[in-house]
Order: structure tokens, then C-alpha cells, then sequence
């Protein structure tokens, strides 16, 4: 159970810097923006992304705040690509962290802003923190988010899965879509934690390399639970993949072996940790608390 408080205590640090961050913007005519923006970031959501970024923060020894600013970056930049995710040109679905995707309630053009909106400001937040910082670190974190959320990571790989839809796809190509559209931004919120709690270059490697992993079986349990997840418990609909004829690492392997994987995945992971001796035992925890995840 004293993990599970810990999962929660950071949940609520970036909760409570996220509330920080709202509360500074200016009254405007835009209000509307800030709205959206609101309603997707606060409908809920694991807050995975910027717990992990935390972690290996404070499992290398890392302190001071600098953090903060980076971990409300990543799921600024996450919440956006959910937003995105969810418009009728791409997933079309309707539910969100247990309530209506944004497009439902502000409608697609605002949508596509709040989406655009959360994106830029994830920027300013880290080039503002970054300006204050004494070290080369914070650019050095900049550069991992940054190079991990575009072409060459989570939108090269949302780009493949529209592409791919209602097409033979293999497993290489699934591996792709996999690898970008979601263990990018999981191994860059590791890493990011790592280089701002001035870690060595093996201890950086070695999160990057656990974050590789619980990304790629993140995404295929994320498949696992698109065919038998509860919607309640989800917060959104099972069944989009099917609805969009997509090929999954679920749909080529079938349920049972995609269950071993996201297993063997998350052993591998966890190997890496082991030169964090019991400072990555936290680590250890919450990779296997996802492997079993239902939500
Ligand atoms: C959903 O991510 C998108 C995927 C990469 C599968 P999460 O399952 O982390 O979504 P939230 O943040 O908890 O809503
Ligand atoms: C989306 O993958 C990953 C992103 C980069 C947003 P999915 O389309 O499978 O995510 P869900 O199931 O809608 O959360
Ligand atoms: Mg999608
Ligand atoms: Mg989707
Ligand atoms: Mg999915």
C-alpha cells in the first residue's frame, strides 16, 4: 500500500502545479481557449506520463522545483494529442476520461485550438523554466520532449496509424506506430527526469530503456483493453480499433499472446533498473502496476 500513497502524493504535486498554471492565465476575450483547455487536462487521466518524469527525477537523487514546470509540459503535450485523437477525422470517439471529448462539448474548431492551445503553451512553460535555469540540463530535457512528440516520434507514429487503417499492416509496421505514438512520449518522460536530476549518462540510458519498454506494452495493453476493458472504468468507449478497422498488435497475435508480451516487455524494463539498486524500487512498482492495469 505505501506505494500506492507515494503513486497518489505525486499525482497530487502535479495536480496542484497544474491547478498553479491555470490559475495564471489572464481574463480575455479568448476565455473560451482556457475553458477547453481545462476541461480536457481536469477530466481526469493517470497523470502516468509526469509521475514516471517525476520518478526518475527523484530515483537518481534530483531536487528543487525545475521539475514541476516539465512534468505539467508532458501532459500538456499528451492531453493535446488526446484531443486530437479523438476528432472525427481521426479516432472519432466520443468519451475521454470518463467524460465527452472535447470536440463534444466546444465543438472541432475550438477543439483543434484547446488541442494546438495546450501544445503551445507546454513550450512556453519549459523555455520560461529553462531561461531561470543555471545548467545546460533543462535544454538538454527540452530537446528529449521535443524531438520525442514530433515527426520523429509520437506524430510520425499517429500519422502511420491513420495511414494504416483498413490496410494489411504487419507486426514491423505495428512496431512502428507502437514505438512513436506512444513509448516516444513514455521513454522522453523518463529521460527528461533523469537529465534534470543530473544523472550519470548509464542512468539516463538505463531510464530510457525501462521507459521503452513499459511504452511499447503500455500501447498493446491499451489494445488488450480496447476489446476487453469496462468503458466505466476506462473512461472511454471500447471497441474504437474494430470501429476503425485497425490492425493491432492484439488483432495479428491474438489476446493470449499479447498478454505474454506485455509481460516479457515489462520484465525486460524492469532489468534496466538494477543499476538504481533499491532507489528504482518505486519504479519497479508502478511497471508492474501498469502491466496489470484494467483502466
Ligand atoms: C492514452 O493514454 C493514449 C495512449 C497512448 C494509449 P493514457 O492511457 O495514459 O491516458 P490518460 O492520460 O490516462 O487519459
Ligand atoms: C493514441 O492511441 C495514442 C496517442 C498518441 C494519442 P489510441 O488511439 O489507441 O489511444 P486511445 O485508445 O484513443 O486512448
Ligand atoms: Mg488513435
Ligand atoms: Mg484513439
Ligand atoms: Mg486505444
Amino acid at each position: 500500500m505505501k506505494y500506492k500513497e507515494e503513486l497518489n502524493n505525486k499525482i497530487k504535486l502535479i495536480n496542484d502545479y497544474l491547478d498553479k498554471i491555470f490559475d495564471s492565465f489572464p481574463d480575455s476575450q479568448a476565455q473560451i481557449i482556457y475553458e477547453a483547455m481545462k476541461y480536457s487536462v481536469f477530466a481526469g487521466g493517470k497523470r502516468l506520463r509526469p509521475v514516471l518524469m517525476l520518478s526518475a527525477f527523484e530515483a537518481v537523487g534530483g531536487k528543487g522545483e525545475i521539475i514541476f514546470p516539465f512534468a505539467c509540459a508532458i501532459e500538456m503535450i499528451h492531453t493535446y494529442s488526446l484531443i486530437h485523437d479523438d476528432l472525427p477525422a481521426m479516432d472519432d470517439d466520443d468519451y475521454r476520461r470518463g467524460k465527452k471529448t472535447n470536440h463534444k462539448v466546444y465543438g472541432e474548431g475550438l477543439a483543434i485550438l484547446a488541442g494546438d492551445a495546450l501544445l503551445n503553451k507546454a513550450y512556453e512553460l519549459m523555455i520560461k523554466a529553462s531561461i531561470d535555469y543555471p545548467g545546460k540540463e533543462a535544454l538538454l530535457a527540452m530537446d528529449a520532449i521535443a524531438s520525442c512528440a514530433g515527426t520523429e516520434g509520437m506524430i510520425g507514429g499517429q500519422v502511420v496509424d491513420l495511414i494504416s487503417e483498413g490496410r494489411p499492416v504487419d507486426l514491423d509496421i505495428i512496431n512502428f506506430i507502437h514505438k512513436n505514438k506512444t513509448a516516444a512520449m513514455i521513454e522522453s518522460s523518463l529521460k527528461a527526469g533523469a537529465i534534470l536530476g543530473q544523472a550519470s549518462k548509464e542512468e539516463i540510458e538505463a531510464l530510457a530503456n525501462l521507459g521503452y519498454c513499459i511504452g511499447m506494452a503500455f500501447q498493446i495493453q491499451d489494445d488488450i483493453l480496447d476489446i476487453t476493458g469496462d468503458e466505466k472504468e476506462l473512461g472511454k468507449a471500447i471497441n474504437s480499433d474494430l470501429k476503425n478497422n485497425k490492425a493491432t498488435f492484439v488483432s495479428i497475435k491474438g489476446l493470449e499472446e499479447s498478454k505474454k508480451y506485455v509481460e516479457r516487455l515489462t520484465r525486460q524494463g524492469m532489468d534496466y533498473l538494477e543499476i538504481l539498486k533499491e532507489r528504482g524500487n518505486f519504479l519497479i512498482w508502478l511497471s508492474d502496476y501498469l502491466m496489470t492495469r484494467g483502466f
